[in-house]
């Protein structure tokens, strides 16, 4: 176990920003084949003209909303001008933010799969991209992407890619979305969910298993949790503002612990989670403060809507301000309550979604509706 001071956490962080883009992408088959391009004269040598490919983005990282839309910036021009347009193929491809990290593969190595490639004005996406992304095109080489109705696992590292017979440049621009981070546990008990199973009680709750960098982010807003979950990539980690005894002990500087990667079918953790924006409102129902689980579901039910899933009370509370000092059930069976604004009686003085664990459900609260 270990925890990464900031220190280390920065360098590491430069290090990724490296320019040229190799020391994070080794070598990679990027899916073409190479015109035969030669001089002519039959000794096997490339023709060099003197012009340049360049291809840039004026944003490296971009952070967006879920469910909206969102342009990865990506121009190419040469050096010097060229009199005559060339033909060129641009590809677009991704290395998702969730890729598991098998301990042999460095992360670059590990999944970059096609989003789209577009050659004049065709075009063909692929997997859950298609139908979904396309090339802004609003000048000449302009190839920024635009990929609509975001969604929770379309967050990582994409590439933008320009080939012209010999010349093949790339640059990358990071996604993110905006959203929080919080950890679960099985109504069964702490420590229940292999890698698999910590996917699927994260996707239940209208969310995915959070990335380093979404746990990390929200480290830096003050997420302390002395228990270990799945993360994304495979590995295990808990997050600490105050090291004290039994959460990786005092001598070891706040951070993330890291167990590192653990066995997805053997080890068993809880999960943290990531959840981000959702379309519909959680609303606290009115009038309903006495009701068991049954009766919960009943009433939002009855209201025209559904109870709400974890995912997306934590979502409410981080980016729509819901404040609410009622304690409420949860399609889970989970009993929570959103505070931003910490006072007296509304549990500790940091703002929160303040829970109840897994109550048993002929016990009566209020009910946390979603529409
Ligand atoms: C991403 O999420 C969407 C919607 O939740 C799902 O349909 C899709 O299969 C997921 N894609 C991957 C690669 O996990
Ligand atoms: C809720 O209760 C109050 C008084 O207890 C009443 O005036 C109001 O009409 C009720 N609202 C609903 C939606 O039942
Ligand atoms: C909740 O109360 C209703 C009666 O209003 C009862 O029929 C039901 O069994 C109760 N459910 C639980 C889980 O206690």
């Amino acid at each position: 176990m270990f925890g990464l001071p900031r220190p280390l956490l920065a360098a590491a962080c430069l290090y990724l920003l490296l320019p040229g883009g190799e020391s994070r992408f080794p070598a990679y088959y990027n899916g073409f084949h190479y015109q035969d391009i030669s001089n002519g004269n039959g000794n096997g040598e490339i023709y060099f003209d003197g012009v340049r490919l360049l291809v840039e983005s004026q944003q490296p990282a971009v952070s967006a909303t879920r469910g909206s839309s969102v342009t990865l910036p990506c121009h190419y021009h040469y050096e010097p001008e060229l009199a005559k347009p060339r033909r060129t193929r641009v590809k677009w491809s991704w290395i998702p933010a969730n890729a598991i990290t098998a301990p042999v593969q460095t992360k670059a190595s590990a999944r970059e799969t096609e989003v789209m490639v577009a050659m004049g004005t065709r075009h063909r996406s692929y997997g859950s991209f298609k139908g979904r992304v396309r090339l802004r095109r609003s000048a000449p080489g302009d190839m920024s992407l635009v990929i609509n109705e975001l969604q929770l696992n379309d967050t990582g590292t994409y590439r933008c890619e320009v080939i012209d017979g010999l010349e093949d440049e790339s640059v990358t621009v990071e996604l993110d979305l905006r959203g929080v981070v919080f950890p679960y546990f099985s109504q069964k008990g702490r420590y229940h969910y292999n890698f698999f199973a910590a996917q699927q009680a994260c996707q239940d709750q209208d969310a995915t298993l959070a990335t380093f960098e979404q746990l990390f982010s929200e480290w830096e807003e003050g997420l302390d949790w002395c228990n270990a979950g799945w993360m994304a990539d495979g590995t295990v980690q808990y997050p600490i503002t105050i090291a004290r005894a039994g959460c990786g002990g005092v001598d070891l500087a706040p951070g993330l612990r890291s167990y590192g990667q653990r066995h997805p079918f053997l080890h068993r953790y809880d999960a943290f989670c990531f959840s981000a924006n959702v379309k519909g409102s959680v609303y606290f129902l009115k009038n309903a403060t006495k009701l068991n689980f049954t009766e919960a579901v009943q009433a939002c039910c009855s209201d025209g809507s559904h109870m709400a899933k974890v995912g997306q009370l934590y979502a409410a509370w981080r980016l729509k301000g819901l404040d609410r000092c009622d304690a409420g059930w949860l399609a889970d069976g989970s009993v929570r309550y959103p505070i931003t604004k910490a006072r007296a009686n509304c549990g500790p003085p940091e703002p929160g979604v303040r829970s109840f664990g897994f109550p048993p459900l002929n016990m009566k609260f209020g009910v946390y509706c979603y529409r």
